[in-house]
């Protein structure tokens, strides 16, 4: 829980949020609440934020992301951490990940690029895709990434003919296993786009390609179940799955493969009841499953690899908004619409995600339930239902909403022709823009058929 105090940062984790204090498990974790509501992340006041950069803004705790970096790094030593960029990426994400001594996960030619450019080593770097495009395959080749994972079976031909040296690769599997996650993000299971399948013996198959091809090594299986995942057994089975067929590769072909992909999916709470991943209890329990899957099979132990998104960015980042109107409807409910919204979370929408919101710079006495609404034409532009805010919430009020870290701007759109907002960093005292807010010159500039 956050109480009113200045200074000092919080450090405690979890606990029901009171009117006056702030969810300590949801808010990054250098919030400070001080005197009269107002808000200060990475030592920086939100309201200052606000009246220097304007709002919409994304605000992100550079010492927060650095901080779940080390979490993942003591909590598994000697295993690989990739970050998913696909959570959150620019230069200096891309930085901050390559100076904590992480790997980076990416899916396209542009987050290469973006990663390139950060000079992110390719020696840490893996290429994922269920569909490669040349492009991404041509710039992973270029870069010369330390591995791909292969996804489907005519990308083996594609990237043994692009490869400058031999190419590293896993083999994306699909253990058949269900993570009871929303179903437009799991993965583990046989009817949806991603992996070769285990049990038809596809996974098995496209290992014998791979083998077949002297440009490649395989260097290990992956699989990735979904997202939001906060159980462990999920895993656990997967991981047994994975390394049976191991020893089936060992079997058949006398290789015995370095490494296991583990994937990401690790959940974040967004909201102050929501769990709380087990990192201690994944990594006791995924080391122990490995150790004894290994030791049935007489297999040496493989590195286990890992791809946490959402747990690395999900709570290092506020969205801070500016109260546009605010709408009673008799009997129904109160609508208090902000100058963002959907084109700039779409997860609500998306997935039925919750996010709570908090006022800046005003007391919490007298709350209501509000519903919290964008400034989208769409009436599913709904950024926070049911959540309590002041009853005299007014236009001009500052709005934060937290845990809005990951898939938020890397999922963010021009709806509206709305340009999206800009990120803005915080660090001890100090604040600095790493992604400027799109200008309508932006949208002009790519609409050049008149
Ligand atoms: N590895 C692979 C191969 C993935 O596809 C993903 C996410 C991750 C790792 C990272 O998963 P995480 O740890 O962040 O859960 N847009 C959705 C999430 C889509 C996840 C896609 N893949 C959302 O906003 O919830």
């Amino acid at each position: 829980m956050i109480e009113e105090r200045q200074g000092s940062p919080m450090t405690a984790t979890g606990n029901l949020t009171t009117a006056a204090g702030l969810a300590a498990k949801i808010w990054p974790r250098t919030t400070c609440l001080g005197p009269g509501g107002e808000i200060s992340v990475g030592g920086v006041a939100l309201s200052d934020l606000a009246a220097r950069y304007g709002t919409p803004a994304y605000v992100l705790d550079e010492a927060d992301v650095r901080h779940r970096c080390r979490t993942y790094a003591q909590a598994l030593p000697g295993a690989e951490i990739a970050y998913a960029g696909k959570a959150f990426l620019c230069r200096a994400m891309a930085a901050w990940i390559s100076q904590e001594g992480l790997s980076l996960d990416v899916c396209s030619a542009g987050e290469l690029a973006v990663a390139r450019s950060a000079g992110f080593p390719p020696e840490r770097i893996l290429l994922h895709g269920n569909a490669k495009a040349p492009e991404d395959l041509r710039a992973a080749a270029d870069y010369g990434v330390s591995r791909i994972v292969i996804d489907s079976a005519g990308e083996i031909g594609r990237i043994a003919a692009l490869a400058r040296r031999r190419q590293r690769v896993l083999v994306r599997v699909t253990p058949g296993v269900d993570a009871h996650v929303h179903h437009a993000v799991a993965t583990g299971v046989e009817d949806q786009k991603f992996g070769f399948s285990l049990s038809s013996g596809a996974a098995a198959d496209a290992v014998r390609r791979v083998l077949a091809q002297p440009e490649l090594e395989l260097a290990g299986l992956h699989c990735h179940l979904g997202s939001q995942i906060t159980g462990l057994s999920a895993f656990e089975l997967a991981a047994r799955r994975l390394i049976i067929l191991m020893a089936s590769v060992h079997a058949e072909h006398g290789l015995a493969l370095p490494e296991l992909d583990l994937g990401g999916g690790h959940a974040v709470p967004c909201l102050e009841t929501d769990q709380t991943f087990d990192l201690a209890g994944y990594a006791e329990r995924i080391r122990g499953v490995i150790r004894a899957e290994c030791a049935s099979f007489r297999l040496p132990v493989p590195r286990l690899v890992i791809e946490p998104g959402r747990a690395i960015v999900g709570r290092a980042m506020v969205t801070l908004y500016r109260v546009l109107a605010v709408k009673h409807v008799a009997g129904v409910r109160t609508f208090v619409a902000v100058d963002g919204g959907i084109s700039d979370n779409p997860r609500p929408a998306l997935y039925g995600a919750q996010y709570s919101a908090r006022l800046v710079g005003r007391s919490v006495a007298g709350t209501h339930p509000v519903t919290v609404v964008g400034r989208y034409c769409e009436a599913g532009d709904v950024l926070a239902r049911d959540v309590l805010l002041p009853a005299d919430t007014r236009p001009g009020d500052l709005l934060a909403v937290p845990g809005t870290g990951a898939y938020n701007h890397s999922m963010a759109s021009n709806y509206n022709l709305v340009g999206r907002p800009p990120v803005i960093a915080v660090r001890d005292g100090a604040a600095r823009v790493l992604v400027r807010r799109e200008t309508e010159s932006d949208l002009l500039q790519r609409d050049i058929g008149l």
